[in-house]
C-alpha cells in the first residue's frame, strides 16, 4: 500500500502547494484525484513519485518511508511507475525504443519477454513498433506511455491525466486499459483526471483536492451519487 500522511510540499520554501494531504492506494485498486486547475494534483503525484520531497509528513510504501527515495530507485525496484502529464514519450524515438527505455533496468531476457507480453496486450504498439512516437495519435501515445511505465512490472502506477486531449472513444480505450491493469496485473493505480464522471466510473475510490487539501473523499460510486460532488465537479450531470 502507498500511504501519504499529512504531507506538506512545494517548489520553494516560502510556498506550500500541498498543505497536509492524507491518502492511500492499495493493490489492486484505482484511486482518482480530482480538483480544479492548480490545486496541487500533479504536485501530489510528483511527491509520491519522488521528484519532490515532502517538507512535512510521510510517504510510505507498505511500512517503509519512501519520502526521500528518488524516483529512479523506485522505478528500478519495480515499485512505482509514473506517467507525467506532459512529455511522457520520446517523440524522436521509435515505439520500440521508448518501450526498451522503460525496461532499461531489466535483464535482457526479462525485457524481451515483457515487451512481447505488452505487445500482446496493446497490438497497436506492435503494429507501429518501428514508427516514431511523434507520429502516433494522442490515444496511441497515451497507450505507449502507459506501456512504457509498465515495462518493469511496477506494483503501483501514477498517471497524470491519462485521458487529456482524447476523443470519447479513445478515452474509453485508455480507461479500459487501466481497468485491465488493475484486474489482470493487480496494479494499484493513482490517477489524476479532469474527466471526473468517466474517471469515477472506473475507480474504486476518489479524493477531491481543493487548494492543497483533501476536500472530499470516498467510494467512487458514492461520490458519483453525491449532490455536493455533482454540483461542484460534475456540472450538475445526472447519470
Ligand atoms: N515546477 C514548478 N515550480 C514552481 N511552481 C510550480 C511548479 N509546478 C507547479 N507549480 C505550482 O504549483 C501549483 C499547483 O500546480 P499543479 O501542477 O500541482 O496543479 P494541478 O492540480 O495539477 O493543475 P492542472 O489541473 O492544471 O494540471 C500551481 O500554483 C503551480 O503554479
Ligand atoms: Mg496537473
Amino acid at each position: 500500500m502507498i500511504s501519504v500522511k499529512d504531507v506538506v510540499a512545494g517548489y520553494s520554501r516560502e510556498v506550500d502547494i500541498l498543505r497536509g494531504i492524507t491518502l492511500s492506494v492499495k493493490q489492486p485498486e484505482i484511486v482518482t484525484i480530482l480538483g480544479p486547475n492548480g490545486c496541487g494534483k500533479s504536485t501530489l503525484l510528483k511527491t509520491v513519485a519522488g521528484f519532490l520531497m515532502p517538507r512535512e509528513g510521510k510517504v510510505a510504501l507498505d511500512d517503509a518511508d519512501i519520502g526521500q527515495v528518488p524516483v529512479f530507485r523506485k522505478v528500478r525496484k519495480h515499485d512505482i511507475g509514473f506517467v507525467p502529464q506532459t512529455d511522457n514519450v520520446f517523440g524522436a524515438l521509435s515505439v520500440w525504443e521508448n518501450l526498451a527505455l522503460g525496461g532499461q533496468f531489466m535483464r535482457d531476457h526479462d525485457r524481451k519477454e515483457r515487451l512481447d507480453q505488452l505487445y500482446g496486450v496493446y497490438p497497436v504498439l506492435k503494429r507501429k513498433c518501428k514508427a516514431r512516437a511523434s507520429s502516433l495519435s494522442g490515444g496511441e501515445r497515451q497507450l505507449l506511455s502507459l506501456a512504457r511505465a509498465l515495462m518493469p512490472r511496477p506494483r503501483f502506477l501514477l498517471l497524470d491525466e491519462p485521458s487529456a486531449g482524447l476523443s470519447p472513444k479513445m478515452l474509453s480505450e485508455v480507461f479500459d486499459a487501466i481497468v485491465v491493469l488493475r484486474d489482470t496485473e493487480q496494479v494499484g493505480v493513482l490517477m489524476v483526471e479532469q474527466n471526473a464522471a468517466e474517471a469515477l466510473c472506473i475507480s474504486d475510490r476518489a479524493y477531491v483536492l481543493s487548494m492543497g487539501k483533501v476536500a472530499l473523499e470516498g467510494k467512487a460510486s458514492e461520490l458519483l451519487a453525491s449532490d455536493d460532488m455533482r454540483r461542484l465537479y460534475l456540472g450538475g450531470r445526472t447519470h
